[in-house]
């Protein structure tokens, strides 16, 4: 393995010409970024982006989905060092610079951006193991149904997503009812205005890798999780 390595002339610091999302940015972005730029963000970080998902996640909160980090490639890739051009602005992460390394994972990425305006996805993990989901109901109150949930990675990939099932907006019976990121949490399904019935609960989940081919964008799993039934 060294000895090809050598051999093709580059050394082990070498960014990747073609980085992967999930084999070479999601991991710079998840040590150097995630913890201010998730979904809500953290300390000011500006809301309307989201540095654990490559695409748009649609969430609980809004009509309209929030942008991955590959609509985000060259922002991401211009903040991260300083520019003469944009003297006024904070290098990224604040207080800290990225080593040599990182910052050619993600200006090569931004490099790849295309007409799509998206920096590409890529070839994910070839043996990638794709995520897990528990979804247990812990209580209800009224219309009010309480669930804990786990969403495990046994690549330890940034997993990230949503799940669907019944709720009243406007005419539509069902929707996103919960937003969905690696590790536990709880959150609480209104049923309001719900009619009676039994509805699916559905989650999908993004870890990565490329579900449906380079030129496809349905990447995410979808992970049944039972049925609801709303009295
Ligand atoms: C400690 C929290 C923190 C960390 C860590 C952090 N940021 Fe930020 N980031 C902020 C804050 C606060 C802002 C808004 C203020 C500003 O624009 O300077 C911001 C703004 C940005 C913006 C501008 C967004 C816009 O809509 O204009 C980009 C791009 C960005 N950060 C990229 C990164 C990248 C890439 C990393 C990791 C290498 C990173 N940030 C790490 C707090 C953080």
């Amino acid at each position: 393995m060294l000895a090809l390595i050598a051999a093709s002339g580059c050394g082990l610091d070498d960014p990747p010409v073609q980085p992967s999302w999930q084999v070479d940015v999601m991991p710079v972005l998840a040590a150097n970024c995630v913890r201010c730029h998730t979904y809500p963000t953290i300390g000011f970080a500006a809301p309307g982006l989201r540095m654990d998902s490559y695409d748009a996640v649609e969430v609980v909160a809004f009509d309209a989905p929030i942008d991955g980090a590959a609509h985000n490639a060259t922002l991401i890739a211009q903040r991260i060092q300083y520019s003469k051009y944009r003297p006024g602005e904070t290098v990224m992460p604040p207080g800290r610079e990225l080593g040599d390394y990182e910052i050619g994972v993600l200006r090569n990425w931004a490099g790849l951006v295309d007409g799509s305006l998206k920096a590409p996805r890529g070839a994910g993990r070839s043996d990638n193991a794709p995520p897990e989901l528990t979804l247990e109901e812990i209580g209800r109150n009224g219309v009010l149904v309480m669930f804990r949930y786990e969403v495990r990675d046994r690549d330890r990939d940034l997993v990230v997503g949503n799940l669907r099932g019944p709720r009243k907006k406007g005419n539509e019976v069902t929707g996103v009812v919960a937003d969905l990121v690696s590790g536990r949490g709880t959150f609480t399904i209104d049923l309001t205005d719900v009619p009676a019935g039994s509805y699916e609960l559905v989650a999908r989940l993004d870890d990565g890798a490329d579900i449906d081919g380079p030129d496809g964008t349905n990447d995410f799993i979808e992970i049944s999780a039972g049925m609801l039934v709303v009295p």
